[in-house]
């Protein structure tokens, strides 16, 4: 990496206190570069103007942070969820409690689009676990959104006519999740990168039964992939259920102890309470 995109990382995450140094050296070269493109400047010339302007360390550190997300992202994902796994795992939960974790949930579309699913799955099963849904992202800003609760049309595309129609309440210029649906998910601020924790405080007691961490690890570097992904691993309770986004992949000494749920997808069944990394 250019020394100028080395000394800008280093320099944003000392002063807004987060870890930029292990995002994808190219994503972050690229976004580093669109920055001070849109400025007109070279890269030292970003610098100084980094050093010297107040509110641009959170407009870069915004840009790093990608923050794109939509309902039902994905849909054969959420399809097989909602038709496979999630009404599975709550016919097999013994446990009072079934807990699912969104992590880097963005504005909550994610997390909502699973609380939708949840919804329409329990009334279906005899098993009827109270349901927990954690879910966090390193921006206040994007959980601010999230707890609010409204959205714009773009981003519910994803939802069908039956799900617009049963969990959205029209409210120009867009549409607001119902308050039954905003009631079942907790949002709280989580460092994914953070090496003092694994999961979010709020749910320290017990694994989690369903991760979705998805449209993250991508931007990554390999170390600190691997380092997230260890989080993830170990915070997923015997036969829970890990998503991944498209372009994401389990490593391979994870591998062993994780079997797919279906030829596509992307969803990862955790075989046994084995900890890969002790292992290896
Ligand atoms: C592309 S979005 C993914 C949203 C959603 N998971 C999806 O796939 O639609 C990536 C999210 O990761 C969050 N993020 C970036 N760095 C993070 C970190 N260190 N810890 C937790 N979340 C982080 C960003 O704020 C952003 O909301």
């Amino acid at each position: 990496m250019d020394d100028a995109v080395a000394e800008i990382l280093a320099y944003l995450s000392r002063h807004i206190g987060e870890d930029f140094q292990s995002y994808s050296k190219t994503m972050a070269k690229k976004r580093v570069a669109e920055r001070a493109g849109q400025l007109s400047l070279g890269m030292s010339a970003y610098l100084r103007l980094l050093r010297a302007e107040p509110a641009e360390p959170a407009t870069l550190a915004r840009m790093l942070r990608i923050r794109f997300s939509s309902f039902f992202r994905d849909p054969l994902q959420f399809e097989l969820l909602a038709s496979v796994v999630v009404p599975g795992q709550l016919r097999a939960c013994r446990k009072e409690l079934f807990r699912v974790w969104s992590a880097a949930c963005a504005c909550g579309e994610e997390a909502y689009s699973l609380a939708m699913i949840l919804d329409e799955a329990l009334p279906l099963v005899e098993a009827k676990p109270l349901v927990q849904i954690f879910a966090t992202d390193i921006a206040e800003d994007a959980l601010d959104a999230a707890r609010r609760g409204r959205y714009l049309p773009d981003s519910l595309q994803g939802a069908s006519l039956g799900r617009l129609g049963k969990y959205f309440v029209p409210c120009s210029p867009g549409y607001r999740v119902t308050d039954k649906i905003r009631g079942m998910v907790t949002f709280s601020r989580h460092d994914l990168l953070d090496p003092r924790t694994y999961v979010p405080p709020e749910s320290l007691f017990g694994g989690f039964d369903l991760i979705l961490c998805r449209n993250f690890l991508m931007y990554l570097d390999a170390d600190a992939y691997r380092r997230v992904f260890d989080k993830l691993f170990r915070a997923l309770n015997p036969g829970g259920v890990l998503l991944l986004g498209n372009a994401e992949t389990v490593p391979e000494r994870y591998a062993p102890y994780l079997a797919k749920v279906a030829d596509f997808g992307n969803l990862h069944r955790k075989k046994s309470a084995d900890c890969a990394a002790d292992q290896a």
